[in-house]
């Protein structure tokens, strides 16, 4: 009863504000657990992350079960034909991550999206079998257990073939989603899967996945070795064959997730631990974190004018730097520490002005479209002992290359995406790249996924992500500087406003409701060029309170999200 009058309450914030009229951030709370917490994006992956918490498993149980029963409950982003990175933290401060990033198929080329003009084929990088890199999630979650597994492999996917075996009921949105993609889904497939359904999907159908039940228990029999040998592998290599892909089945075999060291920052007395490269998200959230130290931005009035001036400026630069300096680090020398040191990144923000937005020509060329809609999606897990996941995985686009796998049930990613077809030219999300993110074959895609732990004198303090294409650095980077700077618990910082800027489209994106009309006119006569729009912020967090409870935030304004705790 409590949780429906807080949602009910939810809501009419949502809907009550508007441009002219803006409500201050609410003091809510989140979920709350004594030792435990898990946040997911739906409710019954974060059911399944309890239950192995129950059972005695540790986090990264929970993580691995939660990945499977997200590739059941969460088609458009949870997946097993997808990729992503997790960051991990022992109870006893250890702190690693593991990138399970998908690859360029052996057969990719360079130019392999372009024309004879030379323009980029966003059909062919976007939807359909070419725009997959190699799956990496499998293995990723293959090398997670074997590292630091408690519970058997078998007890950590039983819960998704379940619920892929047994069904269970579509929500609002997860309905609204795959009605949106008919047409992709019958473009690209040579036969009719499931999730083509003429009279259009609502709110409590039963989804049965009887195809993705069997795949997963040839992965529950035989590891990773389920995915990528044997009856789901040909049938993956028999969909590129027929639609015109190029994995192979060596692509496949050869697969392998890689350990990386964290990237590791200080931001005013906190631990920062996020992803390295080939993901941008470490890297940039760092700058980020930097740009807010040297304007103090915490000082300011939050989403005030000035706050959000110098957080565009900074923004916009630290965008800039994403595209020429970052790629996959076993391809490209990534000038990793020059670009998040204090030295630099002060020098960088040196020629921001109080009063002025910089054209961005003066930061550096470039003419591009806005960016679309993003489906990736994060989660949060603290177990009792204190260890901790933060995961971010993803198909790229909402259903990714919206290639379901015949006889397997999954969806392909579109991760081809990411890499840059051609120099300067955006990809889906308006991000542009350079020789760095290059397509060469066996080379990882820059990624945005930016899962972060950070630590308060030495303890575990906070656990965080978010899914949103572009969006994902900044939204982690405003989840951060909320509960640091402006003392917002997490579901707070969640349900705040957010704002975007990527240097390139030359746009202040703002959250509906965002701002209050005096403060957009102090924006634009600086400059700035305001679109408002919906958030993609769907940060699922957990944050360590002062007596060591847990606070659960999800996003629960946005999307299913829920936390739950014990
Ligand atoms: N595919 C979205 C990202 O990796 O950033």
């Amino acid at each position: 009863m409590k949780k429906i009058s807080l949602f009910i309450f939810l809501i009419i914030c949502f809907f009550s504000c508007n441009q002219s009229k803006v409500s201050a951030p609410q003091k809510i709370k989140g979920a709350m657990g004594e030792k435990a917490m898990v946040a997911t994006t739906h409710p019954l992956a974060t059911a399944t992350g309890l239950k192995i918490l129950r059972k005695g498993g540790n986090a990264i149980d929970a993580a691995i079960a939660i990945q499977f029963a997200l590739s059941v409950v969460y088609p458009q982003a949870g997946n097993i034909g997808g990729g992503g990175f997790a960051v991990i933290r022992l109870v006893n401060g250890t702190v690693t991550t593991l990138d399970f990033r998908e690859k360029a198929p052996n057969l990719a080329e360079k130019d392999m999206y372009l024309d004879k003009n030379g323009n980029v084929l966003k059909a062919k990088i976007r939807l359909g079998h070419l725009a997959s890199g190699v799956p990496g999630s499998v293995a990723g979650m293959w090398a997670l257990h074997k590292k630091y597994g408690q519970l058997s492999w078998s007890e950590l996917i039983n819960p998704a073939i379940n619920l892929a075996y047994s069904g269970h009921l579509l929500t609002e949105k997860i309905a609204q989603s795959l009605n949106d993609k008919q047409n992709d889904f019958q473009n690209v497939n040579r036969y009719l899967p499931w999730v083509i359904n003429v009279k259009g999907w609502n709110k409590g159908d039963t989804i049965v996945q009887k195809q993705l039940a069997s795949t997963l228990s040839f992965i529950q029999k035989n590891g990773r070795d389920g995915f990528y040998k044997g009856i789901v592998a040909d049938q993956l290599i028999k969909e590129m064959i027929l639609g015109g892909g190029i994995i192979s089945a060596k692509d496949l075999i050869n697969y392998e997730p890689v350990w990386r060291d964290p990237i590791k920052g200080f931001y005013r007395g906190y631990t920062v631990y996020s992803m390295a490269p080939p993901s941008s998200g470490g890297i940039a959230l760092m700058q980020l974190l930097k740009g807010s130290e040297y304007f103090d931005l915490g000082n300011m009035e939050f989403n005030g004018a000035e706050m959000l001036h110098y957080k565009t400026e900074v923004e916009r630069r630290v965008y800039a730097d994403r595209s020429v300096h970052l790629g996959d680090p076993d391809y490209y020398k990534v000038p990793t520490e020059h670009l998040i040191s204090q030295k630099y990144n002060y020098a960088r923000f040196s020629n921001i002005k109080k009063r002025k937005k910089t054209a961005s020509s003066e930061i550096i060329e470039g003419n591009i479209a806005p960016y679309e809609s993003p489906s990736t999606t994060h989660f949060s897990v603290v177990d009792p002992s204190g260890n901790a996941v933060a995961l971010t995985t993803t198909l790229n686009g909402s259903y990714g290359s919206c290639v379901m796998v015949k006889g397997a049930g999954f969806f392909l990613n579109n991760e081809m995406d990411d890499f840059s077809a051609k120099p300067g030219i955006p990809n889906k999300y308006g991000l542009i790249g350079s020789e760095a993110n290059a397509i060469v074959p066996g080379k990882r895609m820059l990624s945005s996924m930016t899962p972060t732990i950070v630590e308060k004198e030495d303890s575990l303090f906070l656990v965080t992500g978010t899914p949103g294409g572009a969006t994902i650095i900044t939204t982690v980077f405003q989840s951060i500087i909320n509960v640091i700077d402006f003392g917002m618990g997490i579901q707070e910082a969640i349900n705040a406003k957010k704002t975007h800027s990527q240097w390139l489209p030359d746009t202040l994106f703002i959250e509906n409701g965002g701002i209050d009309s005096e403060v957009q006119l102090e924006l634009e006569k600086r400059g700035h060029l305001i679109h408002f729009k919906e958030s993609s912020s769907k940060i699922n967090a957990v944050l360590v309170l002062e007596e060591g409870r847990l606070e659960g935030g999800a996003d629960y304004l946005r999307s299913d999200s829920y936390a739950e705790g014990f």
